[in-house]
């Protein structure tokens, strides 16, 4: 079959059913072009895209000016391996760090990856700087959380489908509850070989959890008294998603490491990093860690444009603003309807609960009706649908979006 074939969207989820492995339940949609906070199916259909490929695409689906420095770049030069230096590598981690206020960064491609890093450097800072015992480094990591897919990773996870069968499991790792600062605090206290706890500024996938106000400034000064790194998983809440350009700047924190990924390259390509300052950086040395891909030079062009666009169209602004809108205008409707209970959420990563339980389908079924109506959402868990536009989008389509959802719910609940 050319690539260049038309093919309807009914054979286009044959093949993944018969040739791709099954470790994923997308919407029944199959998309063939993106501009902006539109995409379109093989058939013509257009929609809102309310997922943004999990806060990856903040900056709007095929922004000209990232795919231009993209296209312009890897008619260049597209990889060199780390063996060399390139051109393009030094320009990005110079613009990254002084955008986010950070010595230095440690370039990488994928969430996980970056996770995996920031985990390691964490361990070597511990038995470097700390003087942990070998092998005895602790890292404090949350209930619910969700930080990516490796064996390391899903080894402290508490989602029974992400985790079992995969054992045995990666040791080293202590899990609190969410938003607690006592647990937080007593298992500083009992263990002195802690190095470091692990957070989401906002649980994403676990169902847009936003913990209480000055949650994250005061872990951040635990950490401080007991010398642990406070390590902040921005993959999905950073880069101006929840109307800052990190999630932690809402409590002016800055996380002794920080965690990148996603709309770094505004959805173009992978594109992950961690960042931290020397004193904890340089523990990392020639041949403790790398990637062939991470810091090749057409992610570091894409890096630059998209961070760029965040901020030339002050998305952080805008996601701030539209974002209040939005949850003000699901508020007004929520009282008048059985089906939702409530709406939460920060910037433009917001979610709704839908009153059924957590096995029910209801949330599939919704958004299913809303793929009819024309805006593509997914449940993150069971009942919670997650809302995550492109950062681009404007007043006018995102109160178009909010007749489409309401409508939706409406439709559905008679
Ligand atoms: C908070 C967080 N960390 C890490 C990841 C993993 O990123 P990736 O899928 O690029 O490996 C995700 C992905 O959803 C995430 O939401």
């Amino acid at each position: 079959m050319s690539v260049l074939e038309r093919i309807t969207s009914e054979d286009a989820i044959a093949l993944e059913n018969k040739y791709g492995a099954h470790n994923y339940h997308p919407l029944p949609v199959v998309l063939s072009r993106g501009e902006g906070v539109f995409v379109w199916d093989v058939e013509g259909k257009k929609y809102y895209d309310f997922l943004s490929a999990y806060s990856a695409v903040n900056q709007g689906h095929c922004h000209p000016k990232i795919v231009g420095e993209m296209v312009n770049q890897a008619q260049t030069l597209t990889l060199t391996s780390r063996a060399f230096y390139n051109d393009m590598l030094g320009k990005y981690e110079k613009y990254a760090t002084e955008l986010f206020g950070f010595d230095k960064l440690l370039p990488m491609n994928t969430g996980a990856e970056a996770v995996e890093t920031a985990l390691k450097v964490c361990r070597k800072w511990a038995y470097e700087k700390k003087n942990i015992p070998d092998n005895k480094a602790q890292i404090i990591v949350c209930e619910n959380n969700f930080h990516g897919r490796t064996t390391t990773i899903i080894s402290f996870s508490n989602d029974p489908v992400a985790r079992e069968n995969f054992g045995p499991y990666t040791e080293g790792f202590i899990k609190i509850a969410y938003d607690d600062l006592d647990a937080l605090e007593a298992t500083l206290k009992n263990n002195k070989n802690v190095a470091g706890f692990l957070v989401e500024p906002i649980q994403g996938e676990a169902g847009v959890y936003v913990p209480s106000e000055g949650y994250l400034s005061s872990a951040k000064a635990l950490c401080k008294k007991y010398n642990v790194l406070f390590i902040a998983d921005e993959v999905q809440t950073g880069i101006a998603r929840t109307g800052k350009m990190l999630a932690v700047d809402h409590e002016n924190v800055k996380p002794d490491i920080l965690i990148l990924g996603k709309a770094l390259s505004g959805g173009a390509y992978p594109v992950s990093a961690v960042l931290a300052d020397d004193s904890i950086m340089n523990v990392i040395g020639p041949g403790n860690h790398g990637s062939t891909f991470g810091g090749n030079p057409v992610a570091a062009a894409v890096a630059i444009a998209a961070l760029e666009v965040v901020r030339e169209e002050e998305l952080a602004a805008n996601a701030n603003e539209l974002g209040q809108l939005f949850r003000e205008e699901l508020n007004k409707f929520i009282p008048t309807c059985d089906l939702v209970s409530a709406v939460r959420g920060k910037g433009l990563l917001n979610a709704i609960l839908i009153n059924d339980s957590e096995e029910s389908s209801t949330a599939w079924d919704i958004c299913m009706a809303l793929k009819e109506n024309g805006l593509l959402a997914k449940p993150t868990h069971g009942n919670i649908i997650r809302f995550a536009p492109p950062l681009v989008i404007n007043e006018t389509q995102l109160l178009d979006c909010v007749s489409i959802i309401i409508n939706t719910l409406t439709d559905f609940n008679n």
